[in-house]
C-alpha cells in the first residue's frame, strides 16, 4: 500500500518515540520514516531539510509548527500529531488554511498533571524547597521543635478557615481533576475562571457539585474575584497570545498574603518578573511552578529560581512512565489516520 503515484508516505519523527512505539510507524510497509537520532531536541534546520514532501509530521512542543514548515513540507504534508495536550507551538491558522490536520495528546495525561499541580501546591506551602535543601547542606536544624520554624500555611483546611477556597484559571479536565484530588483535603468552594465562549453554565456547575457531595460552591467568576478570594490558585488554561501575563501585578496583589500560585499548563501566563516582586515582597505566600515563561532558557540565576518560596520543575507535569507511553502511543496512531485519512482516535479541530 503506498500514495496513488506509488510512493510511500514520507514521515518525519523529530524525536524517538521508544522501542515500544516506534514499530506502529516503522513496521509500515507504506511508510518512509525519517527520525531525529542526535542528541537533544531536533534543530530547526534538521527538520526543514526532512520535512521536504512529507505527508506526516510527528513533533513536541519545542518544535514550532508554523507557515514556513508547513511550506517546506509543500502540499503532500496531512497531519501534524503532536506529543502534547497543548498546541500554542502550532500556527492554527497556517494550519487550517493549507488543510492541515492536528493530532494531539488530551485525557491520558490528565492524572499525571493534575497530581503534580497538589503536590507543587503542597511543596510550596510547606517550604519543601527551602527545608531539603537545608538539609541537602548538611544542615540540618538542632532546633526544629522551635515552636513556628518553616511553618507555612496549611493546605488542607477544612477546619481552619470558612470558605475554604480554590480557584481555577481555567477549568478544563486538568483543573477538574485536581478540584477532585482537592475534595478530600477540605475544600468547600471552588472559583473559576474560562474563555467567554467555553460552555460553563449552571448544568455545568449543578454536575461538579452532584459529583463533589461535600463542595458548597463553584462559580464562575472575573479574575480579580477569584485572586481575591482563593487559597490557593491553579493556572490550568491554554497559551497563546489571549492568555499572555493573565497573572500580572494587579492579578498577584489582589491575592491573599497567605495564598499559593501553582502553574502546571504554560509559563506565558505568568508575568515572571511579577511573580518574583510579588514573593520577594510577600504579596502572596509561595508558587509552584512547572513551567515558566521563555523556558528551556531559565538558568540559576532566574528570579524565580532564586526565591525560596518558589518551586520550580523543567515541565515535567506528565513525566510519568505510563503517562509518556501512552502520550507517545496515541501521536504515532493519530499520525497514521492522519495520514490515511482516517478517523484519529484525538484530533484538535481546528
Ligand atoms: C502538554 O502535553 O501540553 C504538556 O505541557 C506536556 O507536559
Amino acid at each position: 500500500m503506498s500514495t496513488s503515484s506509488g510512493k510511500k508516505y514520507k514521515i518525519v519523527v523529530t524525536q524517538d518515540l521508544g522501542k515500544d512505539v516506534m514499530p506502529i510507524l516503522l513496521d509500515r510497509p507504506d511508510f518512509e520514516v525519517v527520525v531525529w537520532h542526535g542528541t537533544g531536541p531536533c534543530p530547526r534546520s534538521w527538520l526543514l531539510e526532512n520535512a521536504v514532501g512529507a505527508s506526516g509530521l510527528v513533533v513536541l512542543l519545542g518544535n514550532k509548527m508554523n507557515a514556513e514548515t508547513f511550506d517546506t513540507a509543500g502540499p503532500s504534508l496531512k497531519v501534524v500529531s503532536t506529543m502534547s495536550v497543548g498546541y500554542d507551538h502550532v500556527d492554527l491558522d497556517a494550519l487550517s488554511q493549507r488543510g492541515i490536520r492536528l493530532g494531539h495528546t488530551p485525557d491520558i495525561l490528565t492524572d499525571a498533571v493534575a497530581d503534580i499541580s497538589v503536590m507543587l501546591a503542597l511543596m510550596a506551602s510547606r517550604n519543601a524547597k527551602q527545608t531539603a535543601h537545608i538539609v541537602e547542606n548538611g544542615e540540618w536544624p538542632t532546633s526544629v521543635w522551635a515552636p513556628y520554624l518553616f511553618c507555612g500555611p496549611q493546605i488542607s483546611s477544612s477546619w481552619i478557615k470558612p470558605t475554604p477556597t480554590v480557584g481555577f484559571i481555567g477549568f478544563g479536565r486538568i483543573a477538574q481533576a485536581t478540584l477532585s484530588r482537592l475534595i478530600p483535603f477540605g475544600y468547600t468552594h471552588c472559583l473559576y475562571t474560562t474563555n467567554p465562549t467555553s460552555p460553563r453554565d449552571t448544568a455545568f456547575e449543578s454536575g461538579i457539585l452532584e459529583k463533589h457531595p461535600t463542595l458548597k460552591e463553584v462559580k464562575r467568576v472575573d479574575l480579580y474575584s477569584l485572586a481575591k478570594e482563593s487559597d490557593v490558585v491553579f493556572v490550568l488554561a491554554p497559551g497563546g497570545d489571549k492568555t499572555r501575563h493573565i497573572v500580572n501585578e494587579t492579578f498577584l496583589k489582589s491575592m491573599k498574603k497567605t495564598a499559593v500560585l501553582v502553574n502546571t499548563s504554560r509559563g506565558t501566563l505568568v508575568d515572571s518578573d511579577a511573580l518574583a516582586k510579588a514573593l520577594k515582597e510577600g504579596w502572596i505566600w509561595g508558587a509552584g511552578l512547572d513551567v515558566v515563561e521563555g523556558e528551556p532558557n531559565v538558568g540559576a540565576d532566574h528570579p524565580l529560581v532564586k526565591e525560596p518560596r518558589c518551586i520550580v520543575l523543567p515541565h515535567i507535569g506528565s513525566a510519568t512512565n505510563e503517562t509518556r507511553l501512552g502520550m507517545a502511543t496515541l501521536t504515532a496512531k493519530n499520525l497514521v489516520a492522519g495520514v490515511l485519512g482516517e478517523d484519529m482516535p484525538a484530533e484538535y479541530k481546528v
